[in-house]
């Protein structure tokens, strides 16, 4: 652990203690535009740069030990380096990585991923989650012979083309740079929570699907109504939309069989990444039979007129698959997520402890086994029974407190304490334990002291 003594604000503490950091930030900067590949790693002034992992912790380029609360951007349900997961893929590497043809692997993988998500049928693999909402949203469109694709206020479906539209604040914005405004004029986005102006716009007739993240919002960050994901089933069936539930980040860690199995909601298309690749880079689609058969090859008509096309050199790769069939393996055991909520449900009761303590503006929520902060002036003290999570936040809110400087403060705050958030709070994995989760409580409540001395709250 870092736990350095303060020496001067947090952010002149933050120049020194990751100064090799820094160093590579200002080199990746000249090659890279921001110096990052992803741009949910931005921080200001500049990100942390790791150089190895294990569990659930890992070590900056200046030594620092971190807890990691990213965890492969939520892929790692059992932590970095689970010795199940490598054995399986060093077994593959000496078999070969790419055959360019199938093999049983990919069969196998499938075969788990059917057995654990009700909505899969039938699986076909890809690249990456951006990938497998592109190809749902293909299969609706072209099972459907429909055009349009409604989606929901902040919910993130990875970075593709129709993906973008209402994903942040302001949902209203019609543009996005580098997208045509005819693309975006086949997406449709409406806010979560309210039925009756669901059913207004599937009423027009022209919606092939509906995609949603099940847990709401950016992983629970904005939940959903108790009853919202069955209206939502009920109306699709009832206009015809194909109802696709995007558990990229759900899928295994909500329950071994998602979202979809925790709250009794079977949509017609899953969209799949991260844990079901066991952290190697892949994705899956699996969904109805009768709409997953969109892709497959039949008569010389068919496949001109009808036949849904996916491609991807890397779909199904034997290293990913390895990774994958292993990693599932292990997540269809129920205790696995159940381990991991408890620790979030620790989490969130400890940091809401600390805000009580510290009578600051925020509070901490979330779901299963992940957590979010609010943090400042914004926040308030919310008790909206009607949403699932006791102290649920609407999109509005979500205008409000999305990448508020504070909020980056705190991560810098916390990193100086051995702690790296992810997204303004984090997932947990099976590496977690309770004591990590009792010294993240604990250098939260420094933080917010540090914070305070600095006026931040003023
Ligand atoms: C809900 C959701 N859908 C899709 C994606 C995109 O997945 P990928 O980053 O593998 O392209 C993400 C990524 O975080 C996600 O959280």
């Amino acid at each position: 652990m870092v736990q350095a003594p303060a020496r001067g604000s947090i952010l002149s503490d933050y120049e020194t203690e990751f100064a090799k950091s820094k160093e590579f930030h200002e080199r990746a900067r000249t090659v890279i535009p921001s110096g990052i590949t992803h741009d949910g790693r931005h921080l200001s002034p500049f990100p942390p740069y790791i150089v190895r992992a294990e569990g659930g912790h890992k070590w900056s380029a200046d030594g620092q030990e971190l807890i990691d609360y990213g965890v492969g951007h939520g892929s790692l349900l059992f932590g970095h380096t689970d010795p199940d997961i490598i054995s399986a893929m060093h077994r593959q590497l000496d078999h070969g990585t790419h055959y360019s043809a199938g093999h049983q692997g990919e069969i196998a993988w499938a075969e788990k991923v059917v057995e654990l998500i009700p909505s899969a049928e039938m699986v076909r693999f890809t690249g990456s989650g951006t990938e497998a909402t592109l190809l749902a949203m293909r299969v609706a469109r072209g099972y459907t012979q429909k055009t349009t694709i409604l989606k929901f206020e902040g919910h993130f479906h990875g970075w593709q083309d129709y993906a973008l539209k209402g994903e942040k604040p302001p949902f209203e914005r019609a543009t996005v740079p580098g997208i045509p405004a005819e693309t975006l004029g086949t997406v449709a986005v409406v806010p979560s929570n309210d039925p009756a102006m669901l059913e207004e716009r599937l009423s027009q007739g022209d919606i092939a699907g509906v995609i949603l993240e099940p847990s709401g919002a950016s992983w629970a960050t904005i939940p959903l109504k108790e009853d919202f994901l069955q209206n939502l089933r009920d109306l699709t069936t009832k206009y015809g939309a194909v109802l696709i539930f995007d558990e990229v980040i759900t899928g295994f860690r909500w329950s071994p069989g998602g979202a979809q199995r925790r709250y009794g909601v079977t949509p017609d298309l899953t969209t799949m990444a991260k844990i079901v690749a066991g952290g190697m880079p892949g994705g899956a689609l699996g969904g109805k039979r009768e709409m997953m058969e969109m892709i497959e090859f039949k008569d010389a008509t068919w496949n001109k007129t009808r036949r849904v096309p996916q491609a991807g050199t890397y779909n199904a790769n034997p290293l990913a698959a390895a990774a994958g069939l292993t990693c599932i393996s292990k997540a269809a055991d129920p205790s696995v997520q159940q381990y991991c909520d408890d620790l979030a449900t620790k989490m969130r009761t400890g940091l809401n402890q600390v805000f009580s303590r510290h009578d600051a503006p925020g509070f901490a929520w979330g779901e299963s086994s992940v957590f979010h902060l609010d943090i400042g002036q914004n926040a308030t003290n919310r008790t909206d029974g009607d949403l699932r999570s006791p102290e649920g936040v609407s999109a509005e809110d979500l205008k409000t407190s999305g990448g508020a400087p504070l909020a980056q403060l705190v991560e810098i705050g916390m990193l100086l304490e051995g702690i790296h958030l992810f997204h303004a709070g984090g997932m947990f994995c099976t590496a977690h334990t309770d004591e990590d989760v009792e010294q993240t409580v604990e250098a939260f409540d420094r933080v917010l002291g540090r914070l305070e001395a600095e006026g931040k709250f003023a």
